[in-house]
């Protein structure tokens, strides 16, 4: 177990949910959430049905809550209909929410538009029957590029209006990595935007549209609507592209929701896993909006009047469930923000949670660790040199976050009033799994707590047996739930072998080392497999040394994660070139080349934070890489482990030196 962990598990803070939020709570005290997960138990099916009807509405409804006889195919209220975006607009525009703001957007210059439910509405209304003059349909695929925008989030609910099937992918995502995705998911429609503009800096996206089309084998995409927001100069094909604006302009603005059944895919969206090649993990209609709309309601205590500001991007899931479409099915008020939070200065955060009376907040470690340095250098970006008094409710979700950061976030930003919950989920499960809910749970920083009702998490050993509190063993979940992955598109063997192993038992291997303690609190270890976590982005170690050897110089490469203070963890990439081990001003040269080539052939999230090169890899006899022995020396520690079947010792002494 690593030092970080231990250092965790010694964390015997623990933090009481505030008497006044207990009161007011959705789900208000202990009692109240045994009773829910005392009914779950008991009842999974009835429980999951009951909230089903209660939440959504069906046109068709569904007969049948749980379909297992093609497990882990599993499929949720599969004889229902109903649209998603419906659920989103109509039903709050019939319940009298039509004027009531739904996105507060802020542009990266700081210029704020807000669309009521009613304007919304009209918008997807315009863009989806655009999308069906173009002949769009049912069950096509749609790869949506966008920078955070109003237009982002109405292009999703404008696919789901029409079931057309919607790939987000990041914008700092490369053309080599858009172009994967597009083939892989068959897409014959592309959606993306003239530029994006992040940090006072206007970044090209067009361009890596057109680049990932000049690759080939894109010819079953028919358009290419691109979304003006520079105004920047673009190549323009006047066969494939087309103007947004001069699509929607003359349509008209309403368009019926076409109702599809509950398991129709919703979206897929791509994520990293233990090969080079990125999963396209789909998630289904029906299941998934009942999660995303009701752990609004619980970990996030969603009132009428809150002002929910979510900071990821709608390129990661967290952006799908909790900007898309949990807080509009909802009917709430949210924030959407395109830049980033250090411009113009470190302070932005808190600017916008004090201009926009945010009452709940929901960021990554990640951010805050940043943002904890930078305060700490200006106290003019500092949290309490700003009014948060609006603010009753923190998140935090993507990575462990340490004791430290959590600390600084509950006195800094939440003045010690406001609860924080730690969301453990993942892109697989559709919305939160394990987290602390405000009104129930006492706090202890850097743990998840405990599980939501209906998820049953637990943690066992290799065979599907569970282990002891205090144990270290596998997280899974060991029932279905309804906004479960449903398959990886076009791979049906590869879901079920990542994530349903016959050796335990039939339950959802989640990927990551956990262990409960004696109050049934989880704390999460870090992955098992060969997945990194780079600032709360998920990322395929394969997928970088994949990436580094098809670079022309390169002759072999691992990749390991290394604890860091900022990120969480950092890429450090160890490389054998196909010439003589550069060093100097060489191997610092060589360095920064392959460093832009990841960037280019994945994107700059995947960027090593170290190159280091040797003669050789650390391998055993039979030719494996060593990769314990790299992560030891990526920390800078001393390898004090059992070198006895590595075959080239001496190659350990190369590879500690940083370039
Ligand atoms: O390792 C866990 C970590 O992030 C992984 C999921 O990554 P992704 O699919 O990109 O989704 C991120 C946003 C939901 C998990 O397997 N992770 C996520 N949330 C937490 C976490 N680790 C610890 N604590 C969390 N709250």
């Amino acid at each position: 177990m690593s030092n970080s962990i231990q250092s965790v598990l010694v964390e015997t803070r623990v933090f009481p949910p505030p008497e006044g939020f207990v009161k007011q709570a959705n789900i208000s005290g202990q009692a109240a959430y045994q009773a829910l997960l005392d009914e779950s138990d008991r009842d999974p099916n009835g429980f999951w049905g009951r909230l089903a009807k209660e939440n959504l509405h069906w046109t068709k409804p569904f007969t049948q809550v749980l379909d297992e006889s093609n497990a882990p195919f599993y499929k949720w209220f599969g004889d229902g209909e109903l649209n998603v975006s419906a659920n989103c607009l109509e039903a709050n525009i019939e319940r009298g929410l039509g004027d009531k703001v739904a996105i507060i957007f802020e542009a990266d210059g700081g210029e704020v538009t807000k669309v009521t439910y009613h304007e919304l509405y009209e918008r997807v209304c315009q863009m989806a029957n655009g999308l069906k003059s173009l002949g769009y349909k049912t069950g096509d695929r749609a790869i949506i590029y966008l920078p955070m925008s109003i237009e982002a989030v109405a292009a999703m609910q404008a696919c789901a209006r029409l079931g057309i099937i919607h790939s987000v992918v990041f914008g700092g995502f490369s053309s080599k990595a858009l172009h994967e995705r597009i083939i892989d998911v068959g897409a014959s429609l592309v959606i993306t935007a003239d530029e994006q503009v992040r940090g006072g800096k206007q970044i090209p996206l067009k361009p890596a549209v057109d680049e990932a089309f000049g690759m080939g084998g894109c010819d079953i995409v028919r358009h290419c609507l691109v979304y003006k927001r520079t105004g920047g100069s673009v190549a323009w094909d006047d066969k494939r592209d087309m103007w947004l604006h001069d699509l929607v302009k003359d349509q008209p603005k309403t368009c019926e929701a076409v109702p599809v059944n509950a398991e129709h895919p919703l979206f897929i969206l791509y994520t990293s896993g233990s090969t080079g090649k990125p999963k396209g993990v789909q998630h289904s209609s029906g299941g998934y909006l009942l999660w995303a709309k009701l752990t609004m309601q619980w970990t996030f205590d969603a009132k009428p009047d809150d002002v929910f500001w979510c900071t990821a991007d709608v390129g990661w899931v967290t952006g799908h469930t909790y900007i898309t479409y949990g807080p509009l099915a909802n009917g709430m008020t949210q924030i959407v923000f395109e830049g980033v939070p250090t411009y113009p200065n470190a302070g932005r955060f808190w600017e916008m949670i004090q201009r926009h009376h945010v009452s709940i907040f929901y960021t990554a470690p990640t951010a805050i660790r940043s943002l904890i340095k930078a305060s700490e250098a200006n106290a003019a970006v500092h949290p309490k040199s700003f009014d948060l008094s609006s603010l009753r409710l923190l998140g935090s979700v993507g990575e462990p976050i340490n004791p430290e950061a959590w600390m600084w976030y509950h006195i800094n930003v939440g003045q010690e009033r406001c609860p924080i919950v730690d969301t453990w989920w993942q892109t697989e499960t559709g919305g939160h799994m394990i987290t602390p809910l405000p009104g129930v749970t006492p706090l202890k920083p850097g743990s998840c707590t405990t599980r939501l009702p209906g998820i049953t998490a637990a943690i066992v050993d290799e065979t599907g047996g569970d282990v002891e509190a205090g144990q270290g063993g596998f997280l899974v979940i060991k029932r279905p739930w309804p906004s479960m992955i449903r398959t990886i598109w076009g791979d049906p063997e590869r879901f079920k072998t990542s994530y349903f192993p016959e050796e335990l038992r039939g339950y959802y291997l989640a990927g990551d080392g956990a262990q409960c303690d004696a109050d049934n609190c989880f704390w999460i270890m870090g992955r098992i497999d060969d997945v990194l976590n780079v600032s709360g982005h998920r990322l395929g170690t394969m997928e970088v040394e994949s990436a580094l050897v098809a670079h022309e110089l390169v002759a072999e490469a691992a990749v390991v994660g290394r604890p860091d203070a900022t990120t969480g963890e950092a890429v450090v990439a160890f490389v054998v070139l196909k010439r003589a081990t550069p060093d100097g001003d060489e191997a610092v040269a060589i360095a920064k080349q392959l460093r832009d080539w990841i960037s280019k052939e994945i994107g700059p999230i995947a960027k090593p934070k170290e190159i280091r090169f040797g003669d050789n890899l650390p391998k055993t006899r039979s030719g494996k890489i060593m990769r314990r022995l790299l992560r030891v020396v990526a920390k800078g520690e001393e390898v004090t482990q059992d070198v006895s079947t590595l075959e080239n010792p001496a190659i350990l002494d190369q590879l500690t030196k940083p370039v």
